[in-house]
C-alpha cells in the first residue's frame, strides 16, 4: 500500500526531530566527512554515530564515496516538498544555535587536521612518490602544460624516427611531426606506438619510408629537423647533416643527439652501432660544411644503469638567415 500523507509526515519529523541527526545532516552539508571525523566533532562513540548515519542513509539523505580504505558520507538533499520544508525548517532553526556553532569551529579543526595529515603524508613518503605517481600515466599531460610555451604549427622532422618515440613527445608539444626512417618495420612500430595517441591540434604525426641521406621532403619548409641517436648507424653522417639542412628553412635548427667517443666493443655486437661514438669537433666540422652557423653542444653524464654507456651530446646550429652559404 503506498505511503499516506501523515504517514510521510511522520516519517520525515521522526528522521530530523532527533538532535544528533540534525547536527550530522548540517555537517555533511558543509562538508564531505568520514565517521571518525563525525566522532571528533560530535564527541560521540561510533556505534552512535553510525546507528544515526543508517538511519539517515535510509531516508535518503545520505550518499557515500569510498576512497581506498575510507568511506565519506555527504547530505543528499530530497526533491520532494515536504523534506524540504522539514530541512528548510531545521536549517533556519539550527542557525543561532550555540551547539551548531560549537560543531562548525570543530568542524574547522577536523578538516585543518585533514590537511596536516597529507603533509605528513608526503613528509612520509618522499622519493616513494615516483613510484606511486606512475599510476596517473600523465606524460602527455605534461607535455601538453609545457606546449603553452612552444610556437604552435612548427613543423618539424624526425629523422630516423624508428619507434617514434622523438615523435610522440614533439606531438605532444602541438608540433606537426614528419617522422622519416628507412626500415618500413620501425615505421609500423611507430604507427603502432602513435595509434593510442591523440593530439590536439595542431599536434601531428606523418610517417614517411625514405633514406636520411635523401629525405622525401622539399627544401626549406621545416622549422626545425632532428636526428636523435641516428648517425651511429649511417655510413655517412655529414651526409645526413646536409640532407637536414636541405629541408629546414633559414633561421630554423637542426639538432643531433649522439654518443660521445667511445669504446663499448658491446654496442657494435649487441647494438650494431656503426659508429662508436663522435668526436664534437668532427660535428662541429659536418655542420659547417653544411652551411650552418650558430653552433651549440652540451654533453649529458654517461647514459643507462646496468650497462656501461657513453656519455651523449647534443648538438645544433641553425640555416643562417642571410642567402645561402656556398656548401648548401
Ligand atoms: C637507434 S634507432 C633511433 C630511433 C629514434 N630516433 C630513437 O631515438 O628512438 C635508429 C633508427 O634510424 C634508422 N636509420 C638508420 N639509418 C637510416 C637511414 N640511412 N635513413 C633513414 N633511417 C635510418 C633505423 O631504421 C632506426 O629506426
Amino acid at each position: 500500500m503506498p505511503e499516506t500523507a501523515t504517514e510521510k509526515l511522520q516519517r520525515i519529523f521522526k528522521t530530523l526531530s532527533d538532535p544528533t541527526r540534525m547536527r550530522i545532516l548540517r555537517l555533511l552539508k558543509s562538508e564531505e566527512l568520514m565517521v571518525q571525523e563525525l566522532m571528533e566533532v560530535l564527541g560521540m562513540a561510533q556505534s552512535r554515530v553510525s546507528r544515526h548515519l543508517s538511519i539517515l542513509r535510509e531516508a535518503g539523505l545520505l550518499a557515500d564515496r569510498r576512497d581506498g580504505t575510507y568511506v565519506f558520507y555527504r547530505f543528499v538533499h530530497q526533491e520532494d516538498e515536504p523534506w524540504q520544508t522539514g530541512w528548510k525548517l531545521v536549517e533556519s532553526q539550527l542557525r543561532q544555535d550555540t551547539t551548531a556553532q560549537r560543531d562548525d569551529a570543530l568542524l574547522g579543526q577536523v578538516i585543518e587536521k585533514r590537511s596536516f595529515q597529507t603533509r605528513n603524508f608526503f613528509e612520509a613518503i618522499g622519493p616513494e612518490w615516483d613510484a606511486l605517481r606512475k599510476v596517473f600515466n600523465d606524460e602527455a599531460l605534461r607535455a601538453r602544460a609545457i606546449s603553452r610555451l612552444v610556437p604552435q604549427s612548427l613543423k618539424v622532422a624526425d629523422v630516423g624516427t624508428g619507434t617514434g618515440i622523438l615523435a610522440l613527445e614533439l606531438a605532444r608539444l602541438g608540433l606537426e611531426v614528419l617522422g622519416i626512417d628507412r626500415s618500413p618495420r620501425m615505421l609500423e612500430a611507430a604507427r603502432n606506438n602513435i595509434r593510442e595517441e591523440t593530439f590536439p591540434a595542431p599536434g601531428s604525426i606523418q610517417l614517411e619510408l625514405g633514406e636520411a641521406y635523401q629525405m622525401p621532403v622539399s627544401d626549406q619548409v621545416m622549422d626545425a629537423a632532428f636526428a636523435h641517436m641516428v648517425l651511429h648507424y649511417v655510413q655517412s653522417p655529414e651526409d645526413v647533416v646536409k640532407d637536414m639542412a636541405r629541408i629546414v628553412k633559414p633561421g630554423g635548427h637542426i639538432v643531433i643527439v649522439e654518443f660521445t667517443e667511445h669504446s663499448n666493443d658491446w654496442m657494435t655486437q649487441e647494438l650494431g652501432v656503426i659508429w662508436k661514438g663522435f668526436n664534437l669537433e668532427d660535428v662541429r666540422g659536418w655542420f659547417e660544411l653544411a652551411g650552418l652557423s650558430n653552433f651549440r653542444h652540451e654533453q649529458s653524464v654517461a647514459l643507462g644503469s646496468d650497462r656501461k654507456l657513453p656519455a651523449a651530446f647534443i648538438a645544433s646550429a641553425q640555416v643562417p638567415l642571410s642567402g645561402s652559404s656556398a656548401s648548401r
